[in-house]
């Protein structure tokens, strides 16, 4: 996974923020995020990254007594705040549970270790990592087997600013506390999710985050957002040197400026929500004589690895997605083809037609 020097960013970019983080759209936006999910009484959850607890403490009430939730963050100012609400509300939130962690790095957290959980969340923060697609399989190994992630990415247009921000920042090779440049539209958060493995139930948009909708800015107000983002808001001295805050001035205007139509600039206040579910495996023992190969899905690894051992000579292992809705083709010639989707339908199908349908 990845290094430490995300976290040690982050850290020091919240730090500064997090006297002031409650009390402004945040509180409202986890409150509708909050909604799109079905969150039951007795529900494990996970909450990555988060921050003050504001989404936290609203799952708490959802799971109620007989569920949990587990918060896991890395900038200690943040997570004092989680943890004060916490003391306040006394035995109402014994059912929380605070961890200071990079969420990169949670097997290093021993409370989680062989922990799996019903339902992740990570709440305005995808956006932060490096390598969002290796973060969401690191998070992914912590749900259960049909357990659901929650996940939200910006609008290319949301924060405008900090999107041009991070454009010179790439261009002079300096570290910027997040990588929003991939997410572009609910497709790539689709996209991103498939490509980590999870089952997308939905992506969408959802509109008005902090509360304006859309705006725009006349193109010659650059300068004023240089200064708010790169000069007043440089919390982590990225731009301190006279020499840097000269070049990222240009670059700053000149990247400002590619946005503009007819003079003017689009700030949306969105972002996509994506909840996606971890698929359903199972293993089962089928004849050779089908001629199956075996495919190495991302299925549980100690499940894997105790079909293999279980497996005789005459049968092979093979993981089959039960979550897979699409019928198994009957148009190969042979089930013993290299690889792809349908493959895994015509393991399927050829496993629930076994008689004995053992799991492994
Ligand atoms: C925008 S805040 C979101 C907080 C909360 N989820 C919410 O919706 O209010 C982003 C949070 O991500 C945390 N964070 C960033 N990188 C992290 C990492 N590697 N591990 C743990 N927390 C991290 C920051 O400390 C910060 O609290």
């Amino acid at each position: 996974m990845a290094n430490k020097r995300q976290s040690a960013n982050a850290i020091k970019f919240y730090e500064a923020k997090s006297a002031e983080y409650d009390g402004n759209w945040h509180d409202e936006f986890t409150r509708r995020f909050l909604s799109y999910l079905d969150i039951r009484g007795g529900q494990n959850v996970l909450d990555l990254a988060c921050g003050t607890g504001l989404l936290t403490f609203l799952l708490a009430d959802k799971v109620g007594k007989s569920g949990s939730v587990v918060g896991v963050d890395v900038t200690p100012g943040m997570l004092a705040i989680a943890g004060q609400k916490k003391m306040l509300g006394g035995d109402k939130y014994g059912n929380v549970s605070l961890h200071r962690a990079d969420v990169l790095h949670l097997d290093e957290t021993d409370a989680l270790n062989g922990k799996a959980f019903d339902v992740i969340t990570v709440a305005s923060a995808l956006v932060l990592f490096p390598d969002p697609k290796a973060a969401i399989e690191h998070w992914s190994t912590y749900l259960k087997p049909g357990g659901i992630l929650a996940v939200d990415a910006t609008h290319p247009r949301n924060l405008i600013s900090g999107m041009v921000l991070e454009r010179v920042a790439r261009r002079l090779d300096l570290p910027v506390p997040y990588n929003r440049a991939w997410s572009q539209s609910e497709s790539t958060l689709q996209a991103m999710l498939e490509s980590a493995g999870l089952k997308v139930e939905s992506v969408f948009t959802v509109d008005s985050q902090a509360g304006y909708g859309r705006r725009f800015h006349d193109i010659d107000k650059w300068d004023d957002f240089f200064v708010e983002t790169v000069i007043v808001k440089d919390v982590m001295r990225t731009f301190a040197s006279n020499d840097i805050r000269r070049k990222a001035q240009g670059i700053y205007k000149e990247e400002w400026e590619k946005l503009a139509i007819d003079g003017k600039v689009e700030e949306v206040d969105a972002v996509f929500l994506g909840i996606a579910r971890k698929r359903e495996y199972t293993a089962c023992a089928i004849s050779t004589k089908a001629r199956l190969t075996i495919w190495q899905l991302p299925m549980e690894q100690d499940m894997y690895q105790r079909s293999m051992s279980t497996a005789s000579s005459s049968r092979v292992a093979v993981a089959v997605d039960l979550s897979s809705t699409r019928r198994p083709s009957h148009r190969q010639k042979s089930p013993c083809v290299t690889a792809g989707r349908a493959n895994i339908c015509q393991a399927q199908h050829t496993c629930l037609s076994y008689p004995s349908r053992r799991a492994l």
